[in-house]
């Protein structure tokens, strides 16, 4: 017997024991604390789905994508920031709002489609930016563009994509939105709004929430139980290496680029920016009202609550506990759009009670995508839109815009 498989029986009948349901056996390792408990115990029972129909929920693909993927990989999927505890707020946040439903509806059709920025989508649900989609799968961001066609979802295209804005669009067959971490240098940030404009895009999206920068430790843990020569792909001698391999930094002179998300950018920034493009301008990484405020202030055309999925700062603020404030400053005058931690259409179906105008999700369907590619991806978007009905039909809110303030409840 292999060593996984006796892992795996021996697991397998600790299961049975009640020490185990009471969480004294649970795996002492701390690259465990990253993933949703269940997801984590099958995988460690061995319980992985072979197809895409065997998913109960999204959980199921992420222990696919912990099997398939080599363990810096899935740690570079996995981690939040420090130990994980804005990670974890951001699922546990859900729980501090209730549903208020109504009976006696007629449910039978149920709408999901809403409009952003211009451009109807079938879905709420929308792919956040997530870089180098072909850490999980040779087709990265080709297969996700795919699937956001055939279900008509909204993708917003990391700047640090593995493959180009122009392919992308060609394989979404509209264009997607651009996410821009701006660098340092005024030059390359205008080339790279430049190409995306070139490429269709009607929307650029400013992502702030790096510039304090972030402790991996997820990331680190699990890095260090990989025993692949990670130099052979990522080589650490050429300081701009890993950049080079991106194509939407081809042709631009990346000495120049510097960090990601320059520590000295300000508001100011977020005007020179709009005035240098035609594209809308969202911002993401908003998590106060004051900061909500400051984005109508400077006339963006709309913000995305997000803490980057738990791996910025470590706040221990769940976006769901964030948006309530933001959306007070709103007052609707432009898009709201939440990230991070949601992986259930009833998580959904509360954003958009709070006063959120879509939702977007980032490591679900990288699951999916590492779990079973293009297939995957819609797996999961599928799966998601179909539990947010279930939802809606079961609150009577048969569209988007039925669903409000009076289905929710904050506990206590
Ligand atoms: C592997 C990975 C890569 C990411 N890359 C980016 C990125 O390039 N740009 C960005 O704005 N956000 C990035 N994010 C953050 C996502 O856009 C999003 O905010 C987050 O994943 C949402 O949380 P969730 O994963 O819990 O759904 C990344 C997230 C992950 C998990």
């Amino acid at each position: 017997m292999t060593d996984v498989r006796a892992r795996r029986t021996f697991l397998r009948y600790l299961a049975a024991s009640p020490l185990f349901a009471s969480g004294a056996l649970a795996p002492a390792r701390g690259i465990s604390a990253a993933a949703d408990k269940r997801s984590r115990e099958a995988y460690e029972l061995g319980e992985i789905i072979s197809s895409v129909n065997e998913a109960i929920n999204v959980f199921d693909f992420d222990a696919v994508a912990r099997e398939k993927l080599p363990p810096a990989h899935y740690g570079h999927l996995a981690t939040g920031t420090d130990d994980d505890a804005t990670l974890r707020a951001n699922r546990e946040g859900f729980r501090q709002f209730q549903l208020r439903v109504r009976r006696l509806i007629d449910v039978r059709k149920i709408d999901t489609s809403v409009e952003l920025c211009g451009t109807r989508f079938n879905s709420p649900i929308g792919l956040a930016p997530t870089g180098g989609n072909k850490f999980c799968h040779p087709l990265g961001e080709v297969a996700v563009a795919r699937a956001a066609e055939e279900t008509s979802s909204l993708q917003i295209l990391s700047i640090g994509s593995t493959t180009s804005v122009e392919d992308v669009n060609r394989e979404r067959g509209a264009p997607v939105w651009f996410q821009l971490y701006p660098g340092e240098d005024w030059s390359i940030t205008t080339a790279l709004l430049k190409r995306a404009e070139q490429a269709g895009c009607q929307v650029v999206v400013l992502t702030v929430d790096l510039q304090g920068g972030s402790n991996r430790e997820t990331r680190k843990r699990f890095t260090k139980t990989d025993n692949r020569d990670c130099n052979l792909c990522h080589d650490r001698s050429d300081r701009y290496q890993n950049r080079r391999r991106k194509p939407m930094f081809d042709g631009l002179d990346l000495s120049k680029y510097g960090r990601l998300s320059p520590r000295g950018i300000t508001w100011e920034f977020v005007r020179r920016l709009e005035d240098a493009t035609s594209m809308k301008l969202l911002v993401k990484g908003i998590v106060t009202w004051e900061d909500a405020e400051l984005c109508l202030e400077h006339g963006v055309a709309g913000l995305i609550v997000s803490n980057h999925g738990g791996r910025a700062e470590a706040s221990g603020r769940g976006t769901i506990e964030c948006l309530p404030e933001i959306v007070q400053a709103v007052q609707g005058r432009i898009p709201v759009i939440i990230d991070s931690g949601f992986r259930r259409g009833t998580d959904v179906f509360k954003a958009l009670a709070l006063g959120a105008d879509a939702v977007a999700i980032g490591r679900p369907y990288l699951w999916g995508l590492a779990s079973f590619g293009q297939e995957g991806v819609r797996a999961v978007l599928d799966m998601l839109r179909a539990e947010l009905m279930m939802v809606m039909r079961q609150a009577g809110a048969t569209s988007i815009d039925k669903i409000s303030s009076s289905h929710i409840l904050r506990s206590g």
